[in-house]
């Protein structure tokens, strides 16, 4: 059995998850969804790498990072938080590294705000998945594997 590298990846705000308007986004703070990944990766032989940043070069750096480093990353989950609406340049360093993408949202963004409706990544991913709170990181966890290990034949 294949062991995948997936990255996860947590943009702005999201460190603040447990305080942060829960009504949104639940209860669980980014500690206990990381650690319900980490477990879930397990059963799914997933790696998993997480990292969280306020700031939108520091994502970059890191999803560049994620194709030169060994073990290189196979796939990226990602919650770009608002830059979700606003960053091209993290939509272009996730074209650069040609990683199979998932985008994550804790709320239904569609349901939100219109300025939220409109994502710049969701067109590059391979799948959006939003509205379910932290569950929502791990079906895009399940989406990842199933789709890792298609793509390997494994
Ligand atoms: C979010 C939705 C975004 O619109 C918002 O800016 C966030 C969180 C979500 O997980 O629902 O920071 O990505």
């Amino acid at each position: 059995m294949n062991t995948y590298h997936v990255l996860v990846l947590h943009g702005p705000n999201l460190n603040m998850l447990g305080m942060r308007e829960p009504g949104h986004y639940g209860a669980s703070t980014l500690a206990d969804i990381n650690t319900m990944l980490l477990e879930l990766g397990d059963q799914l032989h997933c790696e998993l790498t997480t990292f969280q940043s306020n700031h939108e070069g520091e994502l970059i750096d890191r999803i560049q990072q994620c194709a030169l480093e060994e073990p290189a990353a196979d796939g990226i989950i990602i919650n770009p938080g608002a830059y979700t609406h606003t960053s091209i340049a993290i939509r272009d360093a996730l074209l650069a590294v040609r990683r199979p993408v998932i985008e994550v949202h804790l709320s239904n963004i569609h349901k939100r705000e219109s300025f939220r409706h409109r994502s710049l990544l969701a067109d590059i991913a391979i799948g959006v998945v939003a509205g379910f709170g932290a569950q929502s990181y791990a079906l895009a966890l399940r989406g990842m594997a199933h789709h890792l290990k298609q793509q390997t034949g494994a």
